[in-house]
């Protein structure tokens, strides 16, 4: 159905059954000619290059993505190449000599989970990890852990990595907090944005909603995104020089100055093939009209199609008794198996070996669906062969 959209990454991979799409995901056809776009637009216009690409491609970008996650004010998104970058920025915005309370999951990504393992070293910095499971009554618990104590960051995923299970009120959960802390709350999107219909245009004034090209998005690593409470006057110590674009705010008298909107936690000079990547699968979904709504039905679909074929298997391991998520509280674009850590590494290799792509860590074995992905192609019968 959606498969000509990605003919080369699909011709390049003959016989393969690619569900790693949650980590690595195939990239469609115009975003082969978007990073040759970049190049004829970087040898056209040589130094005059980022006024275009200032002047009308982050513009456009910016639209896109507040009309995807409905943000009122798209200047208010700002870019960097990964999603580390706004981590550390925002962590630079707290003063870590005096005493700073940290409340997270036990389940972020490593981009904000090594860093701020690090960063608890000091003895300055308390960090407590709310355990994800139970998932039906995290949101009551991470309110609780938030109140607990004066609360300095509060950070969690829209869509935990490990589990592909998600907060399912996201502005309830927001709003909630918000009443108990006047915290910085950080919400990691990377695995809810494109793939899970997201509303912020109640939190937007609260939240720091961090996501990127690399996953559901498929423009390829390189365009990450964090879009800015509006009212924010944070001044991170970590800024690049693009945080002085445009209007600026008010500082005393000698004070560095930063950008009047998202770009206030702008870095530096910065490779933008992404950016007309991420642009030109933007524009593609516009002119196809495929919506994060449609997208995420088309994936159900092919999660249920998948399950079906599974039961009929009767795989000892690989079966419905070991999703992660029995309740089915999914919310993400890949199903999570758990079983004994040696079993599943033994068991994705066994199906790579079949030409069965999909990724693991520690004890759960990860499958993601997507768009250039037939339900009538998924053929599992090497299982019978794989005990
Ligand atoms: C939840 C989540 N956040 C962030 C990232 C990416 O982090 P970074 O851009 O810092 O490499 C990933 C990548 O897999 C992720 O799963």
């Amino acid at each position: 159905m959606y498969q000509q959209f990605y003919q080369h990454f699909l011709k390049a991979n003959p016989g393969k059954q690619h569900f790693a799409c949650h980590s690595h995901h195939y990239w469609p056809d115009v975003t082969r000619d978007a990073t040759l776009a970049y190049w004829d637009d970087s040898a056209r216009l040589v130094d005059d290059k980022w006024e275009l690409v200032f002047g009308e491609k982050v513009p456009a970008v910016q639209q896109h993505i507040a009309r995807i996650l409905k943000l009122p004010e798209p200047e208010q998104i700002v870019f960097a190449p990964n999603t580390h970058e706004f981590v550390m920025r925002l962590l630079s915005c707290f003063d870590w000599s005096t005493p700073l309370t940290v409340v997270t999951t036990d389940s972020e990504f490593h981009s904000f989970h090594r860093q701020i393992n690090r960063l608890s070293e000091l003895n300055t910095v308390n960090v407590i990890r709310v355990p994800t499971e139970p998932f039906a009554t995290l949101p009551e618990r991470l309110e609780a852990a938030v109140a607990a104590q004066h609360t300095d960051l509060v950070f969690f995923s829209q869509v935990f990595f490990n589990s592909g299970v998600g907060i399912k009120d996201l502005t309830a959960l927001v709003q909630t907090l918000d009443k108990v802390t006047d915290a910085m709350i950080v919400v990691d999107g990377y695995h809810g944005f494109m793939a899970v219909p997201t509303d912020l245009s109640a939190i937007a004034k609260r939240v720091f909603y961090l996501a990127g090209s690399y996953k559901y998005a498929q423009g390829g690593e390189g365009c990450c995104f964090m879009a800015v409470p509006q009212s924010s006057e944070h001044r991170p110590i970590y800024t690049g020089w693009f945080a002085e674009f445009g209007e600026l705010a008010k500082a005393k008298q000698g004070q560095v100055q930063y950008a009047n909107n998202g770009y206030r936690f702008a870095g530096a000079t910065m490779d933008c093939s992404a950016l007309y990547r991420v642009l030109a699968v933007f524009d593609l979904y516009h002119q196809q009209q495929i919506t994060v709504e449609k997208a995420q039905a088309y994936i159900h679909s092919l999660q249920q199609a998948f399950l079906l074929l599974l039961d009929e298997m009767q795989h000892p391991l690989l079966n419905r008794r070991h999703l992660l998520d029995k309740q089915n509280q999914q919310q993400g674009q890949f199903l999570t198996f758990r079983f004994a850590a040696e079993d599943v590494a033994r068991i994705a290799s066994a199906l790579k070996q079949q030409g069965i792509m999909t990724d693991y860590r520690g004890d759960r074995l990860r499958f993601g669906f997507a768009l250039y992905h037939n339900a009538t192609d998924y053929n599992l019968s090497c299982l019978k062969d794989i005990s």
